[in-house]
């Protein structure tokens, strides 16, 4: 009998034995006692199909079935009742909304949340695969798991989001962590239930992590994390394929939701009272490219402004895409923010092109230039990478002078990081580190400068808050955003929560301002 025999034998004799608790106690066992390329070849036999970036690329924009029909089967329903779950969740908004979707689809299973580590039932982790630091810090959480799992053999604990898209994450966790329950990936959300299941009665680590890009479930539940503010997903994926960036393979194509579901949406949300919507995608400004009729972002936003809620916003643009529909109907005002967020990467146009961007430093400029002549007053921010492989100081230069000229008022700053499958991956990455840190630090410098520039000018004036609670500092202040998305504290009654008021600005910081409430307002929108 050899090994892999032995294993089958061993794996038959356990499925006859007893309750759960030993279950998952011989599983334990057992998983430590198997080679780790038994593991692998176990577990990628059937459902997981590591990325390919040819095969990701020669993607077309065939059909996406769009599905109405979401449901927990009955026997599913209460498999939770009596027990806890815990979300961990990092990285952008995309992820934070796939959160509240999980939350809603165990909710509906009968669980109840927890922030309690000891006293959870569940532990899903939702990972963010865009920088190594961000995979860095999931793996110390799942460390930390460990011992939980010792003590607590029957708590499931999981892994999802992006970082179980990649092969490689998928490899080290079967090796290195093999008390991880369940693994599943930004495509399979809506099969938790059977997942669930599966993990909970099953023996082995359950994986499931779809590369084919998921079609579009429309009725999941949510579970929404404030009563305020709320995010609409557009659209999912993103086609772009920057050379740096790991999202057109970790959330696969671009696939836009039906016009009437985000508007049925939005329209249900303004009804229960929420103040503020932001439409989500990776890549907004390509909404509509793959519907089957003529449709874009900007007649997506001129749908929005008819809507009877206060604020919408959208996030993230990309520039390429950025037309003159959308900056007529954003210009009209109304409910639609004109706050930007328009990530421009670099200011070098040589170092755009090998980042694959499809627009030279002219271009964006001339973006930006439509931009504020038709919305004056927009504010625009960005997110920028320093320290692209061959990138010189006289780009980096390119970079800090686009900065001023553009004169974002806040920016997202980052330092280049290699990631697996993508193209830049295989470059030298030939800045050093220091050099990587030095032209950071300059550059959130002058972000700050920016920044403080920007909210001087708010001194004296009266600005439009949504309260959104108490400030983290001080039980005692209120906080919330303006229009242009700046952050303000002032005293106030805890009864205007939720409420959009005037405050007057009395003082102004480097990333927040200091206001105290024009009394008369009460309601504003
Ligand atoms: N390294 C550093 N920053 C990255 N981003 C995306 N991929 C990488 C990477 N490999 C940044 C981009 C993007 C933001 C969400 O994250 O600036 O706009
Ligand atoms: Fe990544 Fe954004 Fe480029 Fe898409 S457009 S590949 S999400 S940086």
């Amino acid at each position: 009998m050899n090994e892999k025999q032995r294993l089958e034998a061993q794996q038959i004799n356990q499925k006859n034995s007893a309750d759960v608790k030993s279950d998952t106690n011989d599983n334990l066992d057992r998983l430590k006692n198997m080679s780790s390329d038994d593991l692998i070849s176990k577990y990628f036999q059937t459902t997981y199909e590591p990325p390919n970036m040819r095969k990701a690329k020669k993607r077309l924009k065939k059909d996406v079935d769009v599905h109405y029909d979401f449901d927990i089967p009955l026997e599913m329903k209460a498999i939770g009742k009596g027990k806890k779950f815990l979300i961990r969740t990092y990285g952008c908004q995309m992820n934070e909304h796939d959160t509240e979707v999980m939350a809603g689809i165990l909710t509906n299973m009968g669980y109840t949340p927890t922030e309690e580590t000891k006293e959870a039932d569940i532990i899903l982790l939702n990972t963010c695969a865009i920088r190594e630091n961000a995979e860095n810090k999931v793996f110390g959480e799942i460390g930390h798991l460990k011992p939980l799992k010792l003590e607590n053999p029957d708590v499931i604990l999981g892994v999802c989001g992006c970082m179980s898209q990649e092969e490689s994450v998928v490899n080290r966790i079967l090796k290195k962590h093999p008390f991880i329950d369940l693994i599943f990936g930004t495509h399979n959300i809506h099969r938790l239930p059977q997942l669930i299941n599966e993990a909970m009665f099953g023996k082995e680590m359950v994986v499931e992590v779809w590369s084919k890009e998921g079609d579009i479930i429309e009725n999941l539940p949510k579970v929404r994390k404030g009563k305020i503010k709320a995010w609409v997903n557009i659209m999912y994926g993103c086609d772009k394929f920057c050379t740096y960036c790991i999202v057109p393979y970790t959330r696969g194509k671009e696939r836009s939701r039906m016009p009437e579901d985000i508007i049925q949406e939005v329209r249900h949300l303004a009804a229960q009272g929420y103040k503020e919507i932001t439409l989500l995608g990776q890549n907004v400004n390509a909404y509509g490219k793959d519907l089957e009729f003529e449709y874009g972002l900007g007649d997506l936003m001129e749908e929005m402004s008819k809507i009877d809620i206060p604020r919408v916003r959208f996030t993230t643009s990309h520039p390429r895409d950025f037309d003159d529909r959308l900056i007529e109907v954003l210009a009209q005002g109304g409910n639609l923010l004109d706050h930007i967020h328009l990530p421009v990467q670099s200011g070098s146009s040589d170092v755009l092109r090998v980042m694959a961007r499809r627009y030279t430093r002219e271009q964006y400029l001339e973006l930006v230039r439509k931009i504020k002549k038709a919305m004056p007053n927009a504010t625009l921010t960005t997110d920028i990478i320093v320290g692209f492989p061959n990138e010189t100081d006289e780009q980096f230069e390119e970079t800090m002078t686009l900065m001023e000229e553009v004169g974002f008022e806040s920016a997202y700053t980052f330092i280049y990081s290699p990631r697996e499958g993508t193209p830049s991956a295989r470059w030298e990455d030939n800045i050093p580190m220091e050099v990587k840190k030095e032209r950071l630090q300059r550059l959130n410098a002058l972000v700050n400068k920016q920044s403080a520039e920007a909210m001087e000018q708010y001194l004296g004036q009266t600005v439009k808050v949504l309260v959104e609670g108490e400030s983290k500092k001080d039980p005692e202040v209120l906080s919330g955003y303006t229009e242009r998305n700046k952050l303000v504290n002032f005293r106030g009654p805890k009864s205007i929560i939720g409420e959009i008021v005037e405050v007057k600005i009395v003082n102004t910081k480097t990333w927040t301002l200091d206001g105290e409430m024009v009394e008369s307002a009460v309601e504003v929108n």
